[in-house]
């Protein structure tokens, strides 16, 4: 495997030509024309080891667990040094300050990730991180310093504090940490050639959803990307504001109210998405509002532009919808079951493993053959992927528009350690990457019946029994050297 990994070191700018969107085996053609929009004629560039020189902004309101509500503004400057300013909120639409952080420090991106692939690696060195509090939030944000750091007088608003200086780390009472830095990719995405359409999103390393790890996280999956300040220009409103925002004048987003969630039709993923843990995947999904029932449709791939199949499953069940979010404002809670699912495997090295563990509780019907499905209901699932039927999620979900005026449905992000959320204790506090409704055209909301659940995604993969499954992806996957 060595000898691999420096052949992907020695790949330094890697095109991508996207012809054609993954495969989905889709019964909706609103859907199936959504991810070929998606695809279609878009060039990806990635660079391994990435240029991150620029101005990097948020381009949402965007929720860490916790929850935290958060913009970001970060420049990366050609001498490796940065200035990474991050902006806190009261509320799920950041139009109301709390405190804000100007972190200072370098950073190297130094090569391809190993357990990410298509992701670069770095290592950074913080030499500053200064908090300024806006108004009522300052007895707030003292209590939590205080528990700390020895904090000699009382915050005020508007002054500014440093809270990382040699031999004091004040930063522990805000759960502060910026190992996000230590996963990067950068894609620049052509479209046509139009300029007017370039885009550059930064995608950096993701937060734990357990606070307490937060500090000692090896990111595994990434956050929402940032936008290039430069290239987002007139498209985005939102990355305007945010990027002249500074220390003291934190970007105001405007107030809204919150968007009822319906989760009625289809949606499909906006992005080829990463997963935690090496998996690369595409979700639809249809919920039948009157009959309180879903369908999923996952289809898992080796690479970060999801054109190598590995296998896709299918699963269907129940839901019910619960009460307003206590915990994350603007959030409601859903329950989800599980109970039908058929996989198919969609390459050799995943037919081979299913083939291990045939007969060990993963389809009735002996051998798996490539591209054949099998229903795995009737053996409670599929141990081999480590998923048990009927299962049980508890769900979050939120929706919001993107810049072109498409509907967005958020979920719960899956609990970093691998687990799946079967107490409502662990049920998710911030969303994965949103799925946009599939439209007959592109902007135009559907009309009819609106009004969606949604459901949690990805069933019930559970990472530690899913180890051997990984290593033999993993395999398969050096094995196809472009990204
Ligand atoms: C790095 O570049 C930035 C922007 O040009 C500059 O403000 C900063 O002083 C430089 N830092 C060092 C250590 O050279
Ligand atoms: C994983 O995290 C959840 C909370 O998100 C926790 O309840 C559970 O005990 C953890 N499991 C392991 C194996 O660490």
């Amino acid at each position: 495997m060595l000898s691999l990994y420096s052949l992907l070191f020695s790949v330094s700018v890697c095109v991508l030509m996207v012809s054609a969107g993954p495969v989905l085996l889709d019964k909706s053609p609103a859907c199936h024309s959504t991810l070929k929009q998606l695809h279609a004629g878009q060039q990806v560039t990635v660079h391994i080891p990435p240029d991150i020189s620029g101005h990097w902004v948020s381009n949402s309101c965007e929720v860490r667990p916790g929850p935290e509500f958060i913009t970001r503004s970060y420049h990366f400057y050609p001498n490796h040094t940065f200035q990474a300013l991050q902006f806190y909120y009261l509320d799920n639409h950041c139009s109301q300050p709390s405190y804000s952080l100007l972190i200072q420090g370098s950073v190297r991106p130094q090569q391809a990730s190993w357990v990410v692939r298509g992701g670069t690696v770095s290592e950074y060195q913080l030499s500053s991180v200064q908090l300024l509090c806006h108004g009522p939030a300052t007895a707030h944000v003292q209590r939590r310093l205080e528990s700390s750091c020895d904090l000699r007088q009382p915050l005020r608003p508007g002054l500014t504090y440093e809270l990382w200086a040699e031999g004091r780390d004040c930063t522990r009472g805000l759960d502060f940490s910026m190992q996000e830095l230590q996963l990067m990719r950068l894609e620049r995405r052509d479209h046509h050639g139009d300029p007017s359409r370039q885009a550059e999103e930064l995608f950096l390393g993701d937060v734990h959803t357990e606070r307490a790890q937060r500090r000692l996280h090896q990111p595994s999956g990434y956050q929402t990307p940032l936008q290039s300040a430069k290239t987002a220009g007139r498209r985005c409103g939102i990355c305007q504001i945010v990027a002249s925002a500074d220390l003291h004048h934190p970007p105001v987003l405007p107030p809204q109210s919150d968007r009822p969630v319906r989760l009625h039709g289809n949606w499909v993923s906006a992005r080829c998405e990463a997963r935690p843990g090496v998996l690369f995947l595409t979700r639809r999904l249809t919920f039948h509002e009157d009959s309180r029932t879903w369908e999923g449709q996952y289809e898992h791939f080796s690479d970060p532009v999801c054109r190598h199949p590995t296998f896709s499953i299918s699963a269907s069940g129940r839901y019910t919808r619960g009460a307003p979010s206590a915990a994350v404002m603007g959030a409601v809670e859903f329950t989800f079951t599980v109970t039908h699912m058929t996989v198919t495997p969609k390459d050799v090295a995943t037919t081979s493993l299913l083939n291990v563990f045939r007969g060990r509780e993963c389809g009735a019907e002996g051998s798996w053959k490539l591209g054949i499905p099998q229903d795995v209901t009737s053996t409670s699932g599929c141990a081999a992927l480590g998923i048990r039927l009927p299962h049980t999620e508890y769900e979050l979900f939120s929706m919001g528009q993107d810049s072109s005026g498409r509907s967005l449905l958020y979920n719960g992000q899956r609990p970093t350690n691998g687990s799946s959320p079967d107490r409502p204790d662990r049920r998710a506090t911030s969303y994965q990457s949103p799925l946009i409704r599939c439209s007959s055209q592109q902007g135009e909301p559907r009309v009819g019946r609106e009004g969606d659940q949604h459901f949690r995604l990805s069933a019930a993969c559970d990472m530690k029994t899913l180890d051997g499954f990984i290593v033999l992806v993993m395999m398969h996957m050096f094995m196809q050297l472009d990204f």
